[in-house]
């Protein structure tokens, strides 16, 4: 069953300018236990659609239903509750500057009917889970970016949340202290099956943690789906232009374009996609075995995303041309997507 449901949501905001259309007509499912991914560039809508999941943003129009429970219908005791819920992490981190580590992470808790030794209990586990206890006294100014990033993680699990959002919670942070963050998040999905919303700009971010992904343009999601398919067929134009600006592939196009670029008779330039799951053989190798090629790899992106590999080559590839065709054809039913650029065989 989904866990968040959010039904035709529209956000307008009133400005000095005139009107904003922040969100036009969004509709998503996201499942229990998924880490959801939400993409788009700057403007796109991602902080107001996640603000509008525990209704820091009341949509203009729409549902927003949490397991079956509609948010937006809720009195606002009710709501109160309900947020209890959901826990939210940010790119500023947001923690309380007067209080220790210890006292930010017990601050959820100063309202519950827990003991003072159960908050103390609690308290120390998350220190633990987010591998802080020996700051437990120290002021958030004394933290790097990271372990502040963790003080903000263990705070928002102390209500014991259903559901994790963060907004950009790496984009302040380094790429070994992004990994990092990422890791622990993935560690919470997996052993507290929070199900968790990512919002990012950032197309590493998605491809690192996320299960399934929605893209964003213009207050409107223009395509969701399992990470893998969306990021091996982008329908849309704008999950083309950030598929694109991470592979290096397009670069062939200028190097054949260029002045000293010279294909010598025979040769062919072929490039390879990998779009389908379980491609793991060695395939390369095995077509210059198998039909006597010389293949020169001149670009590659290849990558995991959820154990399987996606991406592709760019590759000069020299032998009989009759040859050449029978790879390329196996290639094909190897489910290798395949496209000559160049082909100097019949020069
Ligand atoms: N409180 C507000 N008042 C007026 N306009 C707003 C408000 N909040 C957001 N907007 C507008 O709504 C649109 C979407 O903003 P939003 O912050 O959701 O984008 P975003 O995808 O999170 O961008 P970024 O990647 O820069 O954080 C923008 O045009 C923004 O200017
Ligand atoms: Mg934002």
């Amino acid at each position: 069953m989904a866990e968040i449901i959010i039904e035709n949501v529209s956000k307008t905001f009133a400005t000095a300018d005139g009107t904003v259309e922040a969100l036009k007509n969004v509709n998503l499912s996201i499942e229990k236990g998924d880490i959801f991914g939400i993409i788009g560039m700057s403007g796109a809508g991602k902080s107001t659609l996640v603000r509008c999941i525990n209704l820091l943003e009341r949509p203009s129009s729409g549902k927003v239903k949490i397991k079956d429970r509609e948010l937006t219908a809720m009195s606002s005791k009710e709501l109160r509750n309900s947020r209890k819920k959901i826990g939210m992490i940010f790119q500023q981190f947001n923690l309380f500057s007067a209080r220790t580590v210890y006292e930010n992470i017990a601050f959820p808790l100063r309202k519950s009917k827990l003991t003072k030794a159960q908050k103390k209990e609690k308290v120390e586990s998350l220190l633990k889970l987010v591998e802080l206890e020996n700051k437990a006294d120290v002021y958030p100014s004394q933290l790097s970016g990271g372990q502040k990033q963790r003080v903000a993680i263990a705070r928002a699990l102390a209500s014991d949340p259903e559901i994790l959002l963060s907004d950009e919670s790496t984009s302040a942070l380094d790429p070994k202290t992004t990994k990092a963050i990422l890791n622990l998040l993935k560690k919470i999905n997996k052993e507290l099956g929070i199900t968790i919303v990512v919002i990012t700009h950032e197309m590493q971010v998605i491809k690192d943690i996320c299960d399934r992904v929605a893209v964003m343009k213009d207050g409107e999601v223009v395509e969701s789906g399992k990470v893998f398919d969306i990021f091996a067929n982008p329908k849309h134009e704008v999950t083309k232009e950030i598929v694109n600006n991470t592979t290096n592939l397009s670069n062939i196009y200028e190097l054949i374009h260029s002045d000293n670029f010279q294909l010598k008779p025979g040769q062919v330039i072929v490039k390879s996609s990998y779009v389908e799951r379980d491609v793991s053989e060695a395939l390369v190798s095995q077509i210059s075995r198998m039909y006597g090629l010389d293949v020169n790899i001149i670009f590659g992106n290849i990558e995991m995303i959820g154990g399987n590999p996606i991406g592709g080559l760019v590759s000069i590839i020299q032998g009989e041309p009759e040859q050449i065709e029978q790879a390329l054809s196996y290639l094909r039913e190897k489910k290798v997507g395949v496209e000559v650029i160049l082909d100097g065989r019949a020069s």
